[in-house]
């Protein structure tokens, strides 16, 4: 008989339909995969990734959205930059969000054409702006007056241009969406976009340049009335400027990292919401990276210790801050699975750390896990957005490599990156 913390973690391992890692035969699998197969191939710290989850997240914001009159999904590229992601998704319909031309050039070769390009950001260059002018990318959504006069410049320098990108304007509605601080961006405190007087200031001086307006409140967002608050300020605006005609409502969607049922309320979202959305009476689009990407990830990692002290028992293994940072920089919590074939009553509470050079180098605090010892799989839950792409080379690690299952099929999306690839940029 299971009982107490490991019944409830049976079922979250064998139960969840939804769940990408499943125990079958006897075996741990990925999305029908072999996990310890897919480790002796490739090896960790392994980010997996897997298109059926991808899928199901992008049906799922359809099922919500397509109710309104014209809805665009764009996935936010800063989320996960790997082409081959991109290109699944591009594929699937989505646009996608850039900031700056390296997350541009990564969009292109996933297949994305320009005219599916928007361009976010606070800190463009004036060179980067007139080649996404160029370029002709969907829209521009511009971040502050200064930004705007310098739109102003270029366009007079370009000397009437023709097939003009949409400009946007990217309102910042002061609404607190109660998420981490660092990733609230729709304070007035916070460095991104206008706020309603200055948007009404420029959009009152404006020659009909601007048609759109943008905003972003933050990300992993569980509250429904910060969205509520923030469109229907931006339908305030939009409604003495009869000339805007395409809204763009940023991403945000909050994922069950706690395996708590706490997510985004999508009914909620359906019944106050959408309401709002459909008042604009105009094309919505929305830039969404957590909530497609988050849950389509798993990362695996090796145990390397169990480090027993008189004060803390430390599970050591080789994911770390520089392949997965949200522990360390947020505090965020990421579900920790032990991949055990036979699964055991015995339960550990331990921190499970990296082995780099800092106190927090940590994946978990005070975690209660299945027992684990040296050799042990830990699959990192929810680790597909803002994993690899925060990823960094600190302490010289070398970045995991990236696999993506699909159908039953798995394909090497990135290589594991080798000290040669450290060494050829510092060889000048
Ligand atoms: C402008 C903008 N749009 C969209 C997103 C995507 O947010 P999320 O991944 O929470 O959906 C971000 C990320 O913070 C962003 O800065």
């Amino acid at each position: 008989m299971i009982t107490g913390f490991f019944h409830e973690w049976f079922l979250i391992f064998d139960e969840r339909s939804d769940d990408m890692i499943k125990r079958e035969n006897n075996k741990i699998k990925i999305e029908g995969m072999d996990v310890f197969e897919l480790v002796e191939k490739y090896d960790t710290p392994l980010y997996c990734y897997s298109e059926k989850a991808i899928s199901k997240q992008m049906k799922t914001i359809h099922s919500v959205m397509d109710s309104l009159r014209e809805f665009h999904l764009g996935f936010a590229l800063k989320a996960n930059n790997n082409i081959h992601l991109i290109n699944y998704m591009v594929k699937n319909g989505t646009w996608i969000d850039i900031v700056n031309k390296n997350e541009y050039l990564l969009a292109r070769e996933g297949g994305t054409p320009p005219e599916k390009i928007v361009v976010n950001g606070n800190g463009k260059t004036k060179a980067f702006i007139r080649e996404m002018i160029e370029e002709g990318v969907f829209s521009i959504n511009i971040d502050s007056k200064e930004e705007y006069e310098v739109i102003r410049e270029i366009l007079r320098e370009m000397d009437s241009p023709q097939g003009l990108p949409a400009f946007m304007l990217r309102v910042n509605p002061d609404v607190d969406p109660h998420t981490h601080p660092y990733i609230s961006t729709g304070l007035k405190e916070n460095k991104f976009g206008v706020q309603m007087d200055t948007a009404r200031a420029i959009l009152l001086s404006d020659n009909g340049l601007i048609t759109g307006l943008h905003t972003h409140i933050g990300s992993n967002i569980y509250d429904i009335g910060a969205y509520q608050e923030a469109f229907e300020t931006l339908l305030d605006l939009k409604k003495d400027f009869s000339r805007l005609n395409f809204i763009n409502i940023g991403g945000g969607w909050g994922i069950d990292y706690e395996k708590n049922g706490k997510h985004i309320d999508l009914d909620a979202y359906t019944e106050h919401v959408l309401p709002i959305l459909k008042q604009f009476d105009c094309p919505v689009m929305m830039e969404i990276g957590r909530f497609i990407l988050g849950p389509s990830g798993v990362l695996l990692s090796k145990v390397l210790y169990k480090k027993v002290t008189e004060f803390k028992t430390f599970v050591v293994c080789d994911a770390n801050m520089a392949n997965m940072i949200r522990p360390a920089l947020y505090n965020a919590y990421h579900h920790v699975k032990p991949l055990h074939v036979n699964s055991s009553d015995d339960e550990i509470t331990a921190d499970i750390v990296g082995g780099l050079c800092e106190t927090g180098d940590r994946i978990a605090v005070n975690r209660d896990i299945e027992d684990v010892s040296t050799g042990d799989l830990l699959a990192i839950l929810d680790t597909g957005a803002y994993g690899y792409s925060m990823a960094s080379n600190y302490n010289a690690e070398s970045r995991p490599a990236e696999i993506l299952i699909s159908d039953d099929e798995c394909r090497l999306i990135r290589k594991r990156e080798t000290v040669k690839d450290l060494l050829k940029k510092m060889k000048v």
